[in-house]
């Protein structure tokens, strides 16, 4: 009797130790799926410069800013010229965008960009800019609501872990007091 209840406290030690990994875990990819904003490639900042203005394209193309507009980016608002690109990113694809950037196919853009291609690198940093306004202006309504599934989920895992650990434990009690009384 005395033996089992040792292997049982030994079990138990072991279970703790595996949910506790389990709990690690959770915790980690829940911080993984709250900031999918940290995972862009490019510069988004250089990106957003180039798009603005407030830094020059090494070929000397126009400003984004000049035409499009993007939620949130330049005081004053962005040209009418060419369509709201905030959803540019998801609309188009990484892919799609890519290309875009690459070789503009709309007539004005092609009038300006075909004799100032934008280079690799500013392509790269334009893409990370269009990536995070996207996910920006998604994750403003969403970043508020992860925070708290995630502190609700916490708490309620502590609880379960509570609840089940305090069942074991007095199980185990019960069992030796009723040994050392036998
Ligand atoms: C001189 C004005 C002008 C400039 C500067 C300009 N564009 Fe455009 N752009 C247009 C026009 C016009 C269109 C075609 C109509 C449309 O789709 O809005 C277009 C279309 C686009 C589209 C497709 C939009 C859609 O939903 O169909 C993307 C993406 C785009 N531009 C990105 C850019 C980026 C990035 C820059 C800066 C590197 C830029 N444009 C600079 C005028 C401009």
């Amino acid at each position: 009797m005395a033996r089992q209840g040792l292997c049982q406290g030994h079990e138990q030690v072991l279970q703790k130790r595996t949910a506790l990994m389990v709990f690690i875990l959770c915790a980690i990819i829940a911080m993984l799926v709250a900031s999918p904003a940290v995972l862009a490639a490019g510069d988004p900042s250089a990106g957003e410069q180039l798009f603005t203005g407030a830094a020059r394209f090494e070929n000397g193309g126009a400003a984004c800013i000049t035409c499009h507009n993007v939620e949130g980016v330049g005081s004053l608002g962005g040209g009418m010229v060419g369509k709201d690109l905030t959803k540019a990113y998801s609309r188009f694809g990484e892919q799609g965008l890519s290309s875009i950037l690459k070789q503009p196919a709309f007539p004005i853009m092609k009038d300006i960009f075909d004799s100032r291609p934008i280079t690799p690198q500013e392509q790269q940093d334009l893409l990370a800019f269009f990536k995070e306004v996207d996910q920006r202006s998604e994750s403003q309504a969403t970043a508020g609501t992860f925070f708290v599934i995630g502190l609700v989920g916490m708490v309620v895992l502590l609880v379960l872990f509570n609840i089940f650990f305090a069942r074991r434990n007095r199980g185990v009690r019960r069992q030796l007091v009723g040994g050392a009384i036998r």
